[in-house]
């Protein structure tokens, strides 16, 4: 195919409604439906070379060659886009994001996006957003969402046609701030591929599960209605249950850390004192605190202040994976 060439960005996304267990894990096929706000200010750029002179794919993040984990997820992931395309030229991969990478952020969800669109584009493929979506989530399950801007479903599924994610609303339908606040820098002992993993382990997972299409419709509906008091109540609730899962999965997941809890408490005390925010946590002890854009000054002001806080990040909705050069 001699050269071909593709950068593409996408965005990271934080789940109002998460993800934590897969039916089928091969094929990273969700246990249940989730809802995400795409976070338009934090954002992972990947160029993919696809050259015939390269004899094994060559990957570089943020700078410098990557971990042999992380190159074997990418390696694996380009060669399903080969299988499509049928070819078998080697590719460099350089990915740089422009938030901390050591800010404690997931960035599978923006990096598997970017990776997916930009050699999908190199490789001359015509694939639509539903397919583009469905292959970036085989790469990492949150990248599906990351595909699409503003609010986004991904629906669960049951085989690989129907898990897919698309935008529900858009960036500037309700405009809603991410404050990010950072208690740890390092990377995750146990990542979310090894994490949903063991959700199965938890006695709590089913009553998870069972309650999630109640979860979700209440989101929905407080997204439509731009309703505040329904969305922080649905999400505190939604995140608590999957920790709550982690914790008592075997062997224990416990992400959280004495900050953590201390930031949870504050969000709580802020909304009681009239600011419209609310909490999510990941597979880690950074707090997501979402808020309303009038309240985002105040509520970045005492966040950070909160002991333990190193930093606050702060991001609006943004729009989906694009590519930024061919
Ligand atoms: O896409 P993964 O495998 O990194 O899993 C994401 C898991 C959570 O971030 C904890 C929840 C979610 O829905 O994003």
């Amino acid at each position: 195919m001699g050269e071909r060439k593709a950068t593409a960005r996408a965005h990271p996304n934080i789940a109002l409604i998460k993800y934590w267990g897969n039916l089928n894990h091969e094929q990273r096929l969700p246990a249940n439906t989730s809802l995400s706000i795409t976070l338009g200010d934090l954002e992972t750029r990947t160029m993919v070379f696809f050259d015939d002179r390269l004899k094994a794919d060559e990957i570089f993040i943020d700078g410098a060659p990557a971990s042999e984990t992380a190159s074997q997820r990418v390696q694996t992931h380009l060669d399903r886009i080969r299988r499509i395309a049928d070819i078998e030229t080697r590719a460099s991969v350089d990915s740089k994001s422009t938030f901390p990478s050591g800010a404690g952020i997931a960035s599978s969800a923006s990096a598997f996006a970017a990776l997916t669109l930009a050699a999908v584009v190199a490789c001359d493929l015509q694939l639509d957003p539903r397919e583009l979506s469905r292959l970036a989530r085989q790469g990492s399950g949150s990248a599906s969402r990351s595909m699409f801007g503003g609010f986004v479903v991904w629906h669960a599924g049951e085989t690989d046609a129907e898990s897919y994610a698309e935008s529900i609303a858009g960036k500037n339908h309700w405009p809603l701030v991410d404050l990010i606040a950072i208690v740890d820098a390092s990377h995750k002992t146990v990542g979310s591929s090894q994490g949903h993993r063991l959700a199965e382990t938890s006695p709590l997972q089913n009553a998870r599960l069972a309650d999630a299409p109640r979860r979700l419709a209440i989101c929905l509906q407080a997204i439509m209605q731009r309703d505040f008091s329904a969305l922080a109540t649905i999400v505190e609730q939604d995140s608590n249950m999957m920790h709550a899962v982690m914790m008592t999965s075997n062997p224990a997941l416990l992400y959280w850390s004495p900050a953590t809890i201390e930031l949870m408490k504050t969000v709580t005390r802020l909304r009681s004192e009239g600011l419209s925010i609310c909490y999510s946590i990941d597979a880690g002890p950074n707090v997501h605190c979402i808020c309303t854009p009038e309240h985002a000054d105040a509520a970045l002001e005492e966040l950070r202040h909160v002991p333990g806080v190193l930093d606050v990040l702060a991001s609006r909705s943004g729009d989906g994976a694009e590519i930024i050069e061919t």
